[in-house]
C-alpha cells in the first residue's frame, strides 16, 4: 500500500458482462470505499484479448492484452480474474499467488476442477483467494459457509444455483410456456451462457455444487465427481401432473453427508409446494442449508448478472483490502483436509414419481404393484389420468427407496406388455 496516499491498486483480468460490471462498481463508489475501509482502490491495470477495443466506462490507457505487465508490476496486490474458462485463467491465477498477489475470482469452471491446487497454492504463499461469486453471483453463501458456520457441522445443502432453469421452469409451471420459448426468452434476458447447454444439462449447477461440497465437508470433489442431469426430459405434463398432486420441479443441487458418503448431485426435484425453495421463481437462486446446531437457514438472491455479480466481486476485493492493511492476508483458507468418497447415484435414497403410459383396461395396476413389490418398492399414492385411445397416463409416487432398487423396478416394468412406456421418472423431496 502506498502509504502517503493510502490507495490498494488491482487488476482486472476480463472485461465482459462481470469485469464491465466491476469496473463501473469500483468507479461508483470510489468516494465511498477509503470511507469503509480507510484506504482507496485503483484498478491499474485491464487485461482484455483485444486491448485496441474500445469498451464503455473505461479508459483505454488502463486496458493491456499484455499480462507480463501487470504479473511484474509490484504496485498490483490484487488480481481480479474474470476471464472465464480452465486454461489461461488457471496459469494466470496460479501465476498471481507464486508473485504474492492476491486473487478475486467469479470462476466456477475452474474452482471446480482445479480448485483444490489454486486453494493450495493461495495457501502455501499465504495469499488471500476470494470466490463469492463464483456460486450463486450476489448471494452471500460462500463467506456465511466458510466463516460464519465453520463452528458448526453441515449436515446438507440444497440449492437452486442456476437462474436460466429455474426461469424455464418457472415459465413452464405458471404460464404454459415452452420449453424452447422459455429458452430463447432467457437467453434474450441475458441469463444464459452462450451455449446454454451449460444451464439446460445441468453442469453449471453441477459446479457450484462441487464446490459448495468442498467447503462444507473439506474434502476434494469436483465437477465429475457430481451426478448430474438437466431439465431437457422434464415434459410439460410432468410439470401439469406436478401440480396438480401439490409438488413443484424444480433444477435442484443437492450435498450432504451420508452413511460416511458425501452425496453431490444436481437433477431435477419434485417439491411438495410449502418448501422454501419451491417459492424461488423466474431468474432468481436460493441455497438452503441446515446445520447441525444452527438447523435451518435460507439464502436468496440475484445469481446472475453484471453488476449483482459484480457486487459479489467488489464485497471480496474490499475484504482482501481490510487484509492487507491490516497485515492478515491468507487468514482464510480452504482446509480439504479429510478424504471422503462421493456415494454413487445408486445408493442414494429417494421418493419418485413415475409416469408412464399404460393398457387401459382392468388388472393392469395389479401387474405393475406385483413387479414393485418384488423389487421392495413401495407405494404412496396412484393415480390414472389422461385416457385416450385404450392409453392410460398411470402416475406414481414411491416410497422411499434406494435408488438401485427403483432402477431395477423400472427395468422390470418396461418388459411388461400392458406397460407402453416409462415417460419420467422425477425424484420427489
Ligand atoms: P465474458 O462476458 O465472456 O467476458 C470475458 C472477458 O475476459 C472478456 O473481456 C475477454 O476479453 C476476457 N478474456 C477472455 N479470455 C482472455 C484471455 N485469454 N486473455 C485476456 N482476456 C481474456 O464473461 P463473463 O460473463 O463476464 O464471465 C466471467 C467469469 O465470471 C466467468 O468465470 C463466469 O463463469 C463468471 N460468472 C459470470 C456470471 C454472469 O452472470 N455472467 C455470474 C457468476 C459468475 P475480450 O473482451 O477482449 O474478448
Ligand atoms: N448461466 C448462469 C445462470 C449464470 O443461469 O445461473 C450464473 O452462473
Amino acid at each position: 500500500m502506498s502509504e502517503e496516499k493510502k490507495v490498494i491498486h488491482a487488476a482486472l483480468l476480463g472485461a465482459g458482462t462481470v469485469g464491465g460490471g466491476v469496473y463501473k462498481l469500483a468507479k461508483k463508489m470510489k468516494k465511498e470505499i477509503p470511507h469503509r475501509i480507510g484506504c482507496e482502490l485503483d484498478i491499474k491495470k485491464v487485461l482484455v484479448r483485444d486491448a485496441s477495443k474500445s469498451r464503455e466506462g473505461i479508459p483505454k490507457e488502463v486496458l493491456t492484452d499484455n499480462w507480463d505487465e501487470i504479473l511484474n508490476d509490484k504496485d498490483i496486490q490484487i488480481v481480479i480474474e474474470l476471464m472465464g474458462g480452465t486454461g489461461v485463467a488457471k496459469s494466470r491465477i496460479l501465476d498471481a499467488l507464486s508473485a504474492g498477489k492476491h486473487v478475486v475470482t467469479a470462476n466456477k469452471d475452474l474452482l471446480a476442477e482445479h480448485g483444490a491446487q489454486i486453494f493450495a497454492a493461495a495457501k502455501e504463499n499465504n495469499c488471500d483467494i476470494q470466490f463469492e461469486a463464483a456460486v450463486a453471483g450476489a448471494i452471500p453463501i460462500i463467506r456465511p459457509l466458510m466463516q460464519n458456520m465453520a463452528g458448526d457441522n453441515i449436515t446438507e445443502i440444497m440449492g437452486i444455483v442456476n437462474g436460466t432453469t429455474n426461469y424455464i421452469l418457472t415459465k413452464m409451471t405458471e404460464e404454459g410456456v415452452s420449453y424452447q420459448d422459455a429458452l430463447i426468452d432467457a437467453q434474450k434476458q441475458g441469463y444464459a451462457e452462450s451455449d446454454p447447454s451449460a444451464d439446460v444439462d445441468g453442469w453449471d449447477a453441477a459446479r457450484k455444487i462441487a464446490i459448495i461440497a468442498q467447503l462444507i465437508y473439506h474434502t476434494n470433489v469436483t465437477f465429475a465427481d457430481v451426478y448430474t442431469e438437466g431439465i431437457t426430459s422434464v415434459m410439460p405434463d410432468d410439470v401439469r401432473y406436478a401440480g396438480e398432486l401439490g409438488y413443484v420441479i424444480k433444477l435442484v443441487g443437492t450435498t450432504k453427508y451420508t452413511d460416511g458418503k458425501v452425496e453431490a448431485r444436481v437433477h431435477p426435484l419434485m417439491l411438495t409446494k410449502d418448501h422454501p425453495l419451491a417459492s424461488v421463481r423466474n431468474s432468481f437462486n436460493a441455497i438452503f442449508v441446515n446445520g447441525e446446531a444452527m438447523d435451518d437457514a435460507m439464502f436468496m438472491g440475484r445469481g446472475a448478472g453484471s453488476l449483482p455479480t459484480a457486487s459479489a466481486v467488489l464485497g471480496d476485493v474490499m475484504d482482501v483490502m481490510r487484509n492487507i492493511i491490516l497485515g492478515c492476508c491468507g487468514r482464510v483458507q480452504v482446509e480439504n483436509y479429510r478424504d471422503i468418497p462421493v456415494m454413487d447415484i445408486d445408493e442414494i435414497q429417494s421418493k419418485y414419481f413415475i409416469r408412464m403410459k399404460v393398457e387401459d383396461r382392468p388388472g393392469v395396476l395389479a401387474e405393475i404393484a406385483v413387479v414393485l413389490g418384488e423389487n421392495e418398492v413401495g407405494i404412496a399414492n396412484v393415480a390414472q389420468k389422461d385416457t385416450a385411445d385404450g392409453v392410460a397416463d398411470l402416475l406414481f409416487i414411491i416410497e422411499s427407496v434406494e435408488e438401485a432398487h427403483m432402477v431395477e423396478a423400472c427395468e422390470a416394468m418396461r418388459s411388461l406388455d400392458c406397460v407402453y412406456s416409462i415417460a419420467s421418472v422425477i425424484r420427489v423431496y
